[in-house]
């Protein structure tokens, strides 16, 4: 190796380092997010399926499982919260009442808490389904990180799609955050972790 090659990946590492700062050195910034203290979360201010307005404090004391998606979806959503579904049913009677799932809504403009109403029971009958103003939904978006945008907009019958973030996050009695679980989780591996702390 020439010294040139040194003097070059210093170069690189030291540059890397200014304009990167810790996330340079840490490639799977997904895996630092499960260690220390992660910033995801906070207070929400949405309407349930019922039409009544709800914020996390109505949830104080139980574990949250919190997805967002929107009823539209094709594919994604439902398997997700499918397995959700499926995996609150793996536990004991008990355990069940300590976490409620949540579906919230990142497509407001169709997903009306009527909407929600008849979708949510199919997964789990407690499931709680949250939409609200767009203004709500994206600053409860934006406190778990999670990305949406509009997709497929000059669809002839108007019948728009949403891409969004597919991550199925574990809230605990305080509202913070415990852990998350990818979509593509199997329902057994979701009822484990939830065993271990309900
Ligand atoms: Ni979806």
């Amino acid at each position: 190796m020439s010294r040139i090659f040194f003097v070059i990946l210093a170069v690189v590492v030291f540059v890397g380092a200014v304009i990167g700062g810790r996330n340079f050195f840490l490639y799977d910034r997904n895996k630092v997010t499960t260690v220390g203290t992660v910033n995801i979360g906070g207070p929400f201010n949405l309407i349930d399926q019922t039409g009544k307005a709800v914020t996390e404090k109505d949830f104080a004391g139980k574990y949250m499982l919190i997805y967002f998606g929107y009823t539209f979806c094709p594919d994604v959503c439902p398997t997700s919260l499918s397995i959700m579904g499926e995996a609150i049913h793996m536990l004991h009677q008990k355990q069940q009442d300590k976490v409620v799932p949540i579906f919230i809504t990142i497509d407001p403009e169709r997903d009306t808490p009527e909407v929600m109403a008849a979708y949510v029971p199919n997964f789990y009958e407690k499931m709680v389904g949250l939409t609200g103003s767009m203004q709500n939904i994206k600053a409860a978006a934006k406190a778990f990180k999670v990305f949406y945008a509009k997709a497929n907009e000059d669809d002839p019958d108007g019948n728009y799609t949403m891409d969004h973030g597919s991550t199925t996050y574990l809230m605990g009695p305080h509202g913070r955050y415990v852990t998350h679980f990818t979509h593509g989780t199997p329902a057994t591996a979701i009822a484990a972790k939830l065993a271990e702390y309900l």
